[in-house]
């Protein structure tokens, strides 16, 4: 009967600890934004919504606080790996990071947009 007990304990504690684990992973996530900095679009780019300012200020760099209407996020995810272009142009430089990322960034940029 004892090790039955130790044994539910023991089970429940596991759970418990990777329960905070996965947590843990989660709140390590980065948010679109860092992202967005992290692969420094900024030298470029400013995003007005989110307090960004571009560190090379240019006239033909958009400001991204709104994406090009009749796009969806799929496209500007495909954009953004130089898949798709826009204007008839590709993007100046593909984005290096995972695909989980990206979408986290586009997603982020996307929420901007449609915010008013
Ligand atoms: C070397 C400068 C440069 C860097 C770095 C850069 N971009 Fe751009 N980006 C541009 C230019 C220039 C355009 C406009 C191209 C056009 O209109 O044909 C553009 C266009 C865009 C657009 C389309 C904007 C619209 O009107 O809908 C998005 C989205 C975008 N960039 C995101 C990013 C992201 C995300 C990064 C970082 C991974 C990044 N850019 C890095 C120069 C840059």
């Amino acid at each position: 009967m004892k090790t039955i007990k130790t044994t539910i304990a023991l089970l429940i504690s596991l759970s418990l600890v990777s329960i905070s684990l996965v947590q843990f992973a989660y709140s390590q996530e980065k948010t679109g934004k860092e992202i967005f900095e992290g692969a420094k679009c900024n030298a470029c780019h400013s995003v007005e919504k989110a307090g960004i300012e571009a560190k090379k200020k240019s006239d033909k760099v958009p400001d991204l606080s709104k994406l090009a209407e009749g796009h969806d996020a799929d496209f500007f995810a495909k954009y953004l790996k130089k898949e798709e272009t826009l204007n008839s142009k590709k993007h100046a430089v593909a984005f290096k990071g995972s695909d989980e990322e990206l979408k986290t960034m586009v997603d982020w940029l996307m929420s901007l947009t449609s915010a008013e």
